[in-house]
């Protein structure tokens, strides 16, 4: 594969180990990472603050130009912005996360993000590469990536990991909204998360998170090697 259109495409369910994973791979790598979930959030964030009624898509799909939704792409201190405001800490609250997956439904939210990706992620190739997380990274976004990753875990290892991360949650009631949140994302018109054709399935219920990275770097590593 041509090196400098490098794009590892990671996807997966909420709590898979996604983020973690990509960024680790990018560090390792030296390549930009760009987690597409935080965007699905931003958008959330400035819809909650403008005081629409995310249930109602007509109304979410009249306001998606206005946000102007900004991310940085280094695995070591990814940041987002809308409006120019840090929403980086906002977009993890309970509000946007029960959110989020009806914002993500609305089929105009996607084609405004999918411009957005594409873009961040043909710069992304220009530096020499970029991994990409989501839910359909590999099936929409860049189905031609050359190397795509498909992570899943059992549920309770997801609440768990998830509970941790968001400082001590409730495991039961994470993995409650972790499930919820799966049945929207894997259910919807739109982008549904599906595995993509030609991804590696990686369940990382036993492993590290440094052994899943070597997995994933493996495949990469795979790919740039000479034939
Ligand atoms: O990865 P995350 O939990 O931060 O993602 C938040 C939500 O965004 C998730 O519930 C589904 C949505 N999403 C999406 O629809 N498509 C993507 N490529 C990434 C995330």
């Amino acid at each position: 594969a041509d090196p400098h259109a490098l794009v590892v495409a990671i996807d997966g369910p909420s709590g898979s180990g996604k983020s973690s994973t990509s960024r680790g791979v990018a560090a390792r790598l030296g390549l930009r990472y760009l987690d597409t979930g935080a965007m699905y959030r931003a958008m959330t964030w400035w819809m909650l603050r403008a005081g629409i009624d995310v249930h109602d898509a007509g109304a979410v799909a009249h306001r998606v130009d206005e946000a102007r939704i900004e991310s940085g792409t280094d695995p070591l201190g990814p940041t987002i912005t809308v409006d120019g405001v840090d929403v980086a800490e906002a977009i993890r609250g309970e509000d946007v996360t029960g959110s989020v997956s009806p914002v993500s439904a609305v089929p105009e939210v996607r084609a405004r993000l999918l411009q957005l990706q594409r873009d961040i992620i043909a710069d992304g190739v220009r530096h020499g590469g970029i991994v990409v997380e989501g839910r359909d990274i590999g099936s929409v976004v860049v189905p031609d990536a050359p190397v795509k990753v498909y992570l899943t875990a059992d549920a309770n290892a997801r609440a768990l990991r998830r509970a941790a991360e968001e400082g001590g949650s409730d495991v039961t009631a994470t993995e409650a909204s972790l499930l919820a949140r799966d049945k929207i994302d894997s259910g919807r018109a739109v982008s549904p998360l599906v595995m993509a054709e030609g991804a590696v399935h990686i369940d990382t219920t036993p492993y590290s998170l440094v052994e899943v990275v070597d997995q994933v770097v493996a495949l990469v590593e795979a790919v740039e090697a000479p034939a």
